[in-house]
């Protein structure tokens, strides 16, 4: 699916991925703000994005394990997930992410 990245120095980055994740579709694609250090198993947050809110129905909540990561993160809001963990399904064609940043 096609996702827009807004960076956080706000550049828009449209990708085209067949990637199985968001986090892994920026990594591939250089995506700035976005490391992966973790390598997607939600014990990072260096895979923090916020969703666009028109997005966030569609894209779900954080599980429990996404939670209790973002609650360490200074800039989490209602919309975070943590990118490794939302699943890049076919239904999230068009979706707009902005990335926190570390
Ligand atoms: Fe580490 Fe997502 S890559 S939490």
């Amino acid at each position: 699916p096609k996702v827009t990245y807004v960076t956080p120095s706000g550049d828009e980055v449209v990708v085209n991925s067949d990637e199985p994740n968001l986090m892994q579709a920026a990594v591939t694609n250089q995506v700035e703000g976005i490391l992966g250090d973790c390598g997607g198993v939600a014990s990072c947050a260096t895979c923090h994005v916020h969703i666009d809110p028109q997005w966030i129905d569609k894209v779900g909540p954080a599980t429990d394990i996404e939670q209790g990561m973002l609650e360490l993160e200074d800039n989490a809001t209602d919309n975070s997930r943590l990118g490794c963990q939302v699943k890049l399904t076919p239904e999230l064609d068009g979706l707009v992410v902005r990335v926190v940043g570390q």
